[in-house]
C-alpha cells in the first residue's frame, strides 16, 4: 500500500540509463526537498553498442558503453541524494564499478578481487552510497581498463552544489582519443613500447564522442564547462580562444576562481571552467589543447538565441568543499617512489608467466612499472600483494610522490581527496583532487587525514601504467 507521505519519504525515480542521458535531478520535483531520503536508481548496463565516430565511409564501432551512446549516462544528483545504481554486466568478462573521486564506503569503491568479488557475466551489482562532496565525478571497470575504457566504458556523475553561484548553461565535455583504424574497428589498445614509455596513443581525438564538435551556448552567457580528460593516455592542457575563461574547480572541488592559462590535466583529471559566451548570436569560440608542440582544436562553442543582457565577467567561487583538513604537524611522511620495474632492469620487462592468476588480478601479462619497488602483484604471488603503506585511522599523512623516471604520471587514490601541498619543480596553487600529474623527475607533496577505513587503491591513470605495475593500494585500519 502506498500512503501518500512515502513519495515525500523517499522519492525514487527509476531511470533505465538507455538513453542520451540520464538527469536525474531534473526528474519532474526539483522542487522537492532533497532530504537524506531521497534515492535515485539507475541501472547500467555495460554491452557492446554501435556508434559512429569515423564518418563514412568508414563503419560503426563497437563501442562499450553503460548507456546507448558514449557519452552517457549523464548522472546528476543534488547533494545529499542517495545513488543507488545497479550494475548490469552484458559483457564477456567479469567487471566492476569504481566511482572515481568520490568518497565513498570501501564496499561500494568497485575494485575487483579487493574491495567486492568480480561481476560475472549475466550478473547483476548494486552500488548504494550518498557522495559527502558536490562536484564533476565520474565512473568506469577497474579490471582491463585498456580496453574497456578504450572502448569507451565510462559515466558522468555530477553533484549539484547547495547555493553558490548560477550559470547560464552547463555543459559536460570528455575528451577522449579512440583507437580506431580507417574502418572504424579498433586496433590494439597496447604495446610494450607504449606501456613502458608514455603510454599508446589513439588515433583520432573527440569531444563527447564526436569529431571537433560544435556545441550551443547562450549568447552572451556564462557557461560552466564540466571538462573531463577520460583517455588512457593523453595529457591534454586545455584553453578557450576567444573568450574570457577561469577555472573554478579542480577534480570536482572548488578552486579560487582564477584565469584558465596553464592547467594540464592528465587521464582522469577534471576541471571547471567559466566562460563567456560570445555576445552575438552565431559567433563561436573553441577549446583547444595547448600541450602539444601545435595547438589542437578540441570543440567549438557556438552562441545561440537572444542576447543575455550584459553584465560584468567575475566568475564566483563554488561553495566550499567538506573534506577533512589534515594535521600537517602532525602527519607523517610517507615516501612514494615511482619508477620503471626492477631497479637495475631499467624498462625491461618482467614476465609474469609463474602466474596463473594474473589475468584475474586484471593485470596486463607484462610488468613495466612499480611504486616504491612493488609491482602488483609482486613476483610470485598468486593473490593480492601487500599494501603499500598501512594507515592509522584518524591520524594525518603526507605523501612525497617521487618520480624517478622520465615520463608524466596521473596519481590516483581511491575514497580521498588530496590537499595538493608543494613541489620541488614549480609554484604549486594549493587546491583538492584525487588525481595529480606528477611531472618527470617531479617530488610532489600531497596530504590526507586517513578517516576513511579500508583498502583503497593508488595507481597511475595512464592504464597501461597501472596494468603493468603502478599500481598498488593503502590499507586505512
Ligand atoms: Cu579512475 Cu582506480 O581509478
Ligand atoms: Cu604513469
Amino acid at each position: 500500500m502506498l500512503r501518500p507521505f512515502d513519495v515525500r519519504l523517499s522519492r525514487r525515480a527509476l531511470l533505465r540509463a538507455g538513453g542520451l542521458s540520464v538527469a536525474a535531478a531534473g526528474l519532474g520535483g526539483g522542487r522537492l526537498l532533497a532530504g537524506p531520503a531521497d534515492l535515485v536508481e539507475v541501472e547500467l548496463v555495460a554491452r557492446e553498442r554501435l556508434q559512429r565516430i569515423l564518418p563514412e565511409p568508414a563503419g560503426l564501432s563497437p563501442l562499450v558503453t553503460y548507456a546507448d551512446r558514449f557519452p552517457g549516462p549523464v548522472i546528476r544528483l543534488r547533494k545529499g541524494q542517495r545513488l543507488r545504481a545497479t550494475l548490469v554486466n552484458e559483457l564477456k568478462e567479469h567487471t566492476s564499478i569504481h566511482w572515481h573521486g568520490i568518497r565513498l564506503p570501501n564496499l561500494e569503491d568497485g575494485v575487483p578481487f579487493l574491495t567486492q568479488p568480480p561481476t560475472k557475466p549475466g550478473e547483476r551489482h548494486v552500488y548504494e552510497f550518498t557522495p559527502p562532496d558536490s562536484g564533476s565525478f565520474f565512473f568506469h571497470p577497474h579490471c582491463n581498463t585498456i580496453e574497456l575504457l578504450g572502448r569507451g566504458l565510462a559515466g558522468v556523475l555530477i553533484v549539484e552544489e547547495e547555493g553558490g553561484p548560477r550559470f547560464d548553461a552547463d555543459q559536460v565535455c570528455l575528451v577522449k582519443d579512440w583507437q580506431l583504424d580507417k574502418t572504424g574497428q579498433f586496433g590494439a589498445f597496447t604495446s610494450d613500447r607504449g606501456a613502458s614509455r608514455a603510454g599508446t596513443f589513439g588515433t583520432v581525438t573527440t569531444v563527447n564522442g564526436e569529431i571537433g564538435p560544435t556545441i550551443e551556448v547562450p549568447t552572451n552567457g556564462d557557461v560552466r564547462l564540466r571538462l573531463y580528460n577520460v583517455d588512457n593516455t593523453r595529457v591534454i592542457d586545455p584553453r578557450i580562444e576567444g573568450a574570457e575563461a577561469w577555472i573554478i574547480a579542480v577534480d570536482g572541488n572548488p578552486l579560487p576562481p582564477r584565469p584558465l592559462d596553464g592547467w594540464p590535466m592528465g587521464p582522469a583529471m577534471r576541471i571547471d571552467v567559466v566562460f563567456r559566451a560570445p555576445k552575438e548570436a552565431g559567433k563561436t569560440v573553441r577549446l583547444t589543447n595547448v600541450y602539444a608542440a601545435e595547438p589542437k582544436p578540441l570543440a567549438s562553442f557556438r552562441a545561440a538565441g537572444a542576447a543575455l543582457p550584459n553584465k560584468r565577467f567575475a566568475p564566483r567561487p563554488l561553495p566550499p568543499a567538506n573534506i577533512p583538513e589534515p594535521d600537517l604537524k602532525a602527519a607523517q611522511v610517507i615516501p612514494m617512489a615511482f619508477s620503471a620495474a626492477g631497479a637495475a632492469q631499467s624498462f625491461d620487462s618482467v614476465l609474469l608467466t609463474s602466474l596463473p592468476y594474473a589475468d584475474q588480478l586484471c593485470l596486463a601479462q607484462k610488468t613495466f612499472w612499480a611504486i616504491n619497488q612493488q609491482s602488483w602483484p609482486e613476483g610470485g604471488h598468486e593473490r593480492l600483494p601487500p599494501p603499500i603503506a598501512t594507515l592509522q585511522k584518524g591520524r594525518s599523512y603526507v605523501f612525497e610522490l617521487a618520480n624517478l623516471t622520465p615520463h608524466l604520471h596521473p596519481i590516483h587514490i581511491h575514497g580521498y581527496t588530496f590537499k595538493v601541498l608543494s613541489s620541488d619543480q614549480r609554484q604549486v596553487v594549493p587546491h583538492h583532487a584525487d588525481t595529480v600529474l606528477l611531472e618527470p623527475k617531479e617530488r610532489l607533496r600531497v596530504a590526507i587525514k586517513a578517516d576513511n577505513p579500508g583498502d583503497w587503491m593508488f595507481h597511475c591513470h595512464i592504464i597501461e601504467h597501472q596494468e603493468t605495475g603502478m599500481m598498488g593500494y593503502i590499507r586505512v585500519a
